[in-house]
Order: structure tokens, then C-alpha cells, then sequence
């Protein structure tokens, strides 16, 4: 049994997509252990209790500084002795000991088509905004490993999604999760828990 641990900070609809994927057998041989969140007003929170999952809320707001913060947040992580971390909707930047700790360990959800609309400062909602701006006609969602950068480690699925006219932020975004990341994200899990992609993406 691979033993996950989701990363999340808000609605948790993809932590939700997982739980689903396991009850129904399309996500196997895996097991969300614990659910890490920053916010304790989060939803995502909800959903681990209903689910009967373990899970822990800590913020930066909490500790003096950054680094007792990521001290704080690593260690918790490192109790569930997760052999799989997926950041679901996690808005808070995984320090450089995590990234390296988890390399070839730890998957991000990004909803666009990398390297479309990635990298610092493009999260959630933002993130449609900025491709109903520039006025793309195809955008999508990507799940990739996580290394020290922002929405740079090495691809394992994209899935694309069409933008269509009178879309606002909120219904393409709809559209995104809907048609593309509540797919591609068990499909990951999934495909790692039975060996399908290697730890390192190959
Ligand atoms: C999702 O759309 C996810 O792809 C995005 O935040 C949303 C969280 O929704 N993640 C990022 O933008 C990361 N850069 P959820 O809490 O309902 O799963």
C-alpha cells in the first residue's frame, strides 16, 4: 500500500477526487494517510474528517518566522512517513529541505497547460484569469513532480480543455477541475501506486 499524504489549502475538491478514486477501485493499492493544511477555515479539512483521514492544521501565522514554520510543517509531514506526497491546492511554498527530502516523492496539481501560465504568483483562480486575458482558446490542467522551483518539475499528465466564448474565471475554472484535474490527478496516483510511472518520472 502506498501511503499518501495530501498537501491542501482550501475547497479540497481534488483531495476529494482521490477519496473517490480509492472508494470506487480506480485509484488501488494506496492509502491517504494524512491531510496537511495551512488554513483552518479551509473545507479540505471537512472532507479528511468525513473521510475518517487524519489531519493536521498548522500556519506560518502560527511560529515566529518562516523557518520554524517549515521546521514545524516538515517534521509533521515526516510522522506520517508518506512514500507519495501530492500538494492538492497547497498555496504555501515547499521549502528547499522538503523539495529535496521528497525529490522524485512529491506531485502538484497545476490547472493550466505547463509552461503556459506557471510559476510564481499563478494559483487558483488567477491562474484562468490570465488565459481568458490572453485569450488562449485551449488551456488544461498538469500534474508534475515538484523540484525546488515553482511549477518546473517533469511532467506526468496534461489534459486539455476548451475555452469557451462568455467564459468568467470561475466557470472555466469549473470546466478545468470538471474535464481535467479531478482525471488526470487519480490517474497518477494511481498509475504510481502500481508502478506504472517510476518514483523519478520515468
Ligand atoms: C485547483 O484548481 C488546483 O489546480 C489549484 O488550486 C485549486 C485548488 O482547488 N492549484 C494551484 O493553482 C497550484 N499552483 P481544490 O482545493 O478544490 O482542490
Amino acid at each position: 500500500m502506498l501511503r499518501v499524504v495530501v498537501l491542501v489549502s482550501g475547497g479540497g475538491t481534488n483531495l476529494q477526487a482521490m477519496i473517490d478514486a480509492i472508494k470506487d477501485g480506480r485509484i488501488t493499492n494506496a492509502e491517504i494517510v494524512g491531510v496537511f493544511c495551512n488554513n483552518r477555515g479551509a473545507y479540505a479539512l471537512e472532507r479528511a474528517r468525513a473521510a475518517g483521514i487524519d489531519s493536521c492544521c498548522i500556519s506560518p501565522r502560527d511560529y515566529k518566522d518562516r523557518q520554524d514554520f517549515n521546521e514545524a510543517f516538515l517534521n509533521r509531514i515526516d510522522e506520517w512517513k508518506p512514500d507519495l506526497v501530492v500538494l492538492a491546492g497547497f498555496l504555501v511554498i515547499i521549502p528547499p529541505k522538503m523539495a529535496k527530502r521528497y525529490a522524485g516523492r512529491m506531485i502538484n496539481i497545476h490547472p493550466s497547460l505547463i509552461p503556459s501560465f506557471c510559476g510564481t504568483g499563478y494559483y487558483g483562480l488567477k491562474v484562468h484569469e490570465e488565459a481568458l486575458k490572453r485569450g488562449v482558446k485551449i488551456t488544461g490542467a498538469t500534474v508534475h513532480f515538484v523540484d525546488e522551483g515553482t511549477d518546473t518539475g517533469r511532467i506526468i499528465y496534461q489534459k486539455a480543455v476548451e475555452v469557451k466564448n462568455g467564459d468568467t474565471p470561475e466557470i472555466l475554472q469549473r470546466r478545468v477541475m470538471e474535464q481535467a484535474e479531478w482525471i488526470i490527478l487519480p490517474k497518477a496516483v494511481n498509475d504510481i501506486a502500481n508502478g506504472l510511472i517510476s518514483f523519478n518520472g520515468e
